[in-house]
């Protein structure tokens, strides 16, 4: 067990400060520091790569950003993110690098791994990828049957398909529009079932994601899909012109019947929840064209440099990482709401469930030891305005204190009279009602009956943050990414946790597959697990018999 006394060694002497500081600001109210400093706006606000990132409406001073940034500095934060771009293999459980950035970085821009200049073949990868989406996007790819493709399918879970399927919807304004992309994840048929219904197979194409390519559900559905597609085209030579894979395991992509020229391939480096940028984000480029997928990826390298490059201090997302441990180990709140007024961002937040709770949903600390402090919060969120009529009641006046990110466009992608000046008026109304809330005074002003005045009564004081960009352009989409995927790497860093392996996930997986087998035999003698799973498989049981 680490203990406080321990934690972060000599950085220990500023989490007490922080604490104490805490102890101090912490009934202080948004209202009353903004009527203090008429400035702070501009003094909490950071503008940059395109980004304008507003955090004056959370509840810090500039004594608590100052000891936020010693923290960050006493935890070695820069040595770590120099450490993360230069290959050195961060992921230490599973001994490997992260470099998700070398997967964005420009081609005259080398990375060494290994002896290897893994920005060459990242560019190699997307050379032939950019053929085959253009191939298929141009309706030059031609089905067995000789058909063009109308459907592509992407068959993966976790990484390998909320990146692209987020990132396909986020972009659909771009993406043609004689093509249908479905993206199929869950073992459940009705998955499967359902998205396949009424397409011809002679005009689908499946994209089997998977970077390990032995992940249960993956190879299930993508058995299923091989199944349908045979049984209607009856022939095994009609799996080439119907099936690519995307994997870093050729030896089993083989074994499914996938040619080498059919595969796609990624490496070990890439962590599945960082992997949108790799060849897993096929489905994307084949939608939106090579050059809007290329434009994806200079975003994201615009904040990569930015991370690498900035002084702590105006580090965008440095400053997002400090923000939640601020609320996450001083106020103990326990969740983020990340609240995106762009319909197009609908799945934004369930993109970010698996990148923020599976890289930091960690209990034991990169030596091994069990923290004695929180690491990652739950993350959740909708989009805007659909949630203001569901949650937020509890955002505003629940005993819960909920940190929200905002994320708003300026300009809309769709401009229809004025949906888009009310969207944003919405966005910008609920950050200013939740920090200010309404006093009982203002209501009695307004003439509100006494005995309604408590239950209308918004106490305020609630945090957010603004995160404002222009318009949802490909690059602006790669910036917000970007922003998550380093804010989630700076807090495993003072968390002391490693953000890029995922255990957690083995032990359902094991029984899952133990489980399968008995289910499939209700002859079996004996089942070992306890008393309340050996009645739910034997209530399976009697549905079989
Ligand atoms: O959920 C565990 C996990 O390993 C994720 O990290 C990963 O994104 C997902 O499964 C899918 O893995 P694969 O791409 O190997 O099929």
């Amino acid at each position: 067990m680490v203990d406080k006394e321990n934690y972060l060694n000599d950085s220990y002497t500023v989490w007490k400060l922080l604490e104490e500081h805490f102890q101090k600001i912490k009934k202080v109210h948004l209202r009353q520091l903004f009527t203090e400093n008429p400035r702070r706006a501009e003094q909490l606000s950071v503008e940059d790569s395109g980004i304008y990132f507003d955090y004056s409406k959370n509840r810090v001073t500039s004594e608590t950003m100052e000891l936020l940034f010693k923290l960050a500095k006493q935890a070695d934060l820069t040595h770590h993110i120099e450490a993360m771009f230069r290959g050195e293999r961060v992921n230490t459980t599973e001994d490997r690098a992260a470099l998700h950035i070398a997967l964005r970085t420009p081609e005259s821009s080398p990375i060494w791994l290994d002896g290897e200049d893994v920005v060459i073949k990242v560019h190699q990868e997307l050379v032939k990828m950019a053929r085959f989406a253009r191939q298929v996007g141009q309706g030059q790819w031609l089905g067995f049957t000789g058909k063009p493709i109308r459907n592509v399918i992407n068959i993966g879970i976790g990484g390998s398909d909320l990146g692209p399927e987020m990132a396909y919807e986020a972009l659909r304004y771009y993406s043609i529009r004689n093509i249908r992309f479905a993206f199929i994840s869950n073992v459940d048929a009705t998955d499967f079932k359902e998205t396949v219904e009424g397409l011809d197979p002679a005009e689908t194409m499946f994209i089997i994601s998977s970077k390990t390519f032995t992940t249960i559900e993956t190879i299930t559905n993508a058995y299923t899909a091989r199944t349908w597609l045979l049984q209607h085209l009856r022939d095994e030579d009609a799996i080439s012109r119907h099936f690519v894979a995307v994997s870093t395991n050729s030896a089993k992509v083989k074994e499914f019947g996938i040619t080498p020229e059919n595969m796609f391939v990624f490496w070990d480096w890439v962590g599945g929840r960082y992997s949108l940028c790799s060849a897993i984000g096929l489905s994307v480029m084949i939608a939106i064209g090579p050059e809007n997928f290329y434009n994806l990826l200079a975003g994201f390298h615009e904040v990569d440099e930015h991370f690498l490059k900035t002084p702590l201090e105006k580090n965008i997302p440095v400053i997002m990482a400090l923000l939640s441990i601020w609320y996450n180990n001083f106020f103990k709140a326990q969740s983020v709401a990340i609240l995106p007024y762009e319909q197009y961002l609908k799945l934004f937040p369930a993109y970010l469930q698996q990148l923020t709770m599976e890289s930091n949903g960690k209990d034991v600390d990169r030596e091994g030891n069990r923290v004695s402090y929180q690491t990652g919060p739950i993350c959740w969120g909708q989009v805007g305005t659909k949630g203001q009529h569901s949650f937020y009641q509890l955002i505003h006046q629940g005993t819960k204190l909920i940190p929200c990110d905002f994320i708003a466009f300026l300009e809309p992608l769709n401009k229809i009279v004025d949906h888009h000046e009310l969207l944003l008026s919405n966005v910008f109304a609920q950050a200013e009602a939740l920090a200010f809330g309404k006093t009982a005074e203002k209501l009695r002003a307004e003439g509100i009956q006494e005995k309604l005045i408590p239950f209308q009564t918004m106490e305020g004081n609630h945090p957010s943050t603004m995160i404002l960009l222009n318009k949802l352009i490909p690059a602006n989409l790669g910036k917000l990414i970007a922003l998550y995927e380093h804010s989630v790497f700076t807090q495993g860093v003072i968390w002391r946790i490693n953000p890029f392996d995922q255990w957690g996930v083995e032990l359902g997986k094991v029984l899952a597959s133990q489980i399968a087998r008995e289910l499939k035999n209700p002859d079996m003698p004996e089942l070992g697990h306890d008393s309340s799973t050996n009645r739910l498989i034997q209530k399976y049981w009697k549905i079989i018999e």
